[in-house]
């Protein structure tokens, strides 16, 4: 029996087939495992860049960061500038020959480049860590506004805690396209754009921002939050209140709930203050008490 090493490949439930190079091998190498060497079709990488680059123009200059057989350089307009960075130095010199452009042979994470990018296009290698690295290494080249289109296993943005933080930086837009562009991957896969842009929109995604919130909140109001039945968010209002004696300053309200990270994330807050109007009586600027039967309950 053959023991595949935890690798890339195990994203691969089949060996690769079809492809015109050395991809046409009946099982991956090591090296193709090791870096991520599985080509993006033609016609899927020319209908990528018409979809979400169709706008670049001359003035653009385009980086494909990780090219291989140069898949998304063959796919742009001759009249837009790019060049390719490829590990490999036999795949840079395929991708030199069948693109006309440039290829600089080096890790694009770190490698000297003779360009400043608008824009990056491509498919890096899967494995997280080299996402990250690719990731870091955009933001430090593009201007703002400037885009990084790739793909990536879905994977990628599967914890919200992840996703906040590439938000931090990049609005992301992800569409899901289909895992069997690569015949015998085994994960979904999506086209994923990231623009540079602080506190950037995510679109393609929803309650990651709401769960990195209530994740960090105090361990007794995620469990009414968890557990509670309909009105958690009462339940949770109520709870701080009496745990403040029946009367608080919104501000301690918000220091109760909220755990030992506070998040700014304004979501959670939000939802207290509708509870408080509901459930509680004003009594002063920012002050809150309950009413006698409720703060009696306690
Ligand atoms: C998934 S393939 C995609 C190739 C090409 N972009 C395409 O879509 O057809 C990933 C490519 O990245 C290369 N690669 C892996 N690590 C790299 C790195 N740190 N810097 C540059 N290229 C890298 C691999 O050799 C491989 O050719």
């Amino acid at each position: 029996m053959r023991v595949v090493a935890a690798t890339t490949l195990d994203l691969w439930s089949l060996p690769p087939a079809g492809q015109p190079t050395s991809m046409a091998q009946s099982t991956p190498t090591e090296q193709q495992k090791v870096h991520g060497q599985f080509m993006t079709p033609e016609w899927a990488a020319s209908e990528l860049v018409a979809h979400y680059f169709g706008d670049l123009t001359s003035s653009d200059a385009v980086i494909e960061p990780s090219c291989g057989e140069g898949a998304f350089l063959r796919a742009l307009p001759e009249h837009i500038p790019a060049i390719g960075v490829e590990i490999d130095p036999a795949l840079a010199e395929r991708a030199r020959a069948s693109s006309g452009r440039q290829v600089i042979v080096g890790d694009f994470a770190a490698v000297d480049l003779p360009l400043r990018p608008t824009a990056l296009i491509g498919n890096p290698p899967f494995q997280l860590a080299k996402v990250q690295a690719f990731l870091e290494r955009a933001w430090e080249l593009l201007p703002n506004e400037g885009r990084f289109g790739m793909i990536l296993p879905c994977y990628t943005f599967q914890t919200s805690e992840t996703v906040v933080k590439i938000n931090q930086r990049w609005a992301i837009r992800q569409d899901m396209i289909p895992r069997n562009l690569f015949p015998g991957l085994s994960l979904p896969l999506c086209f994923a754009m990231l623009t540079k842009a602080q506190g950037g929109k995510l679109f393609g995604f929803a309650l990651y921002h709401e769960h990195a919130a209530v994740s960090r909140l105090q361990a007794r109001y995620r469990a009414l939050l968890a557990q509670g039945q309909k009105s958690v968010w009462a339940a949770v209002t109520l709870a701080a209140l009496q745990a403040l004696g029946g009367e608080a300053d919104l501000s301690a309200i918000y220091a109760e709930v909220a755990g030992a990270k506070p998040t700014p994330n304004p979501f959670w807050r939000e939802k207290i203050r509708q509870q408080l109007q509901r459930l509680a009586e004003r009594c002063g600027p920012g002050r809150w008490r309950l009413p006698a039967a409720a703060a009696l309950a306690a």
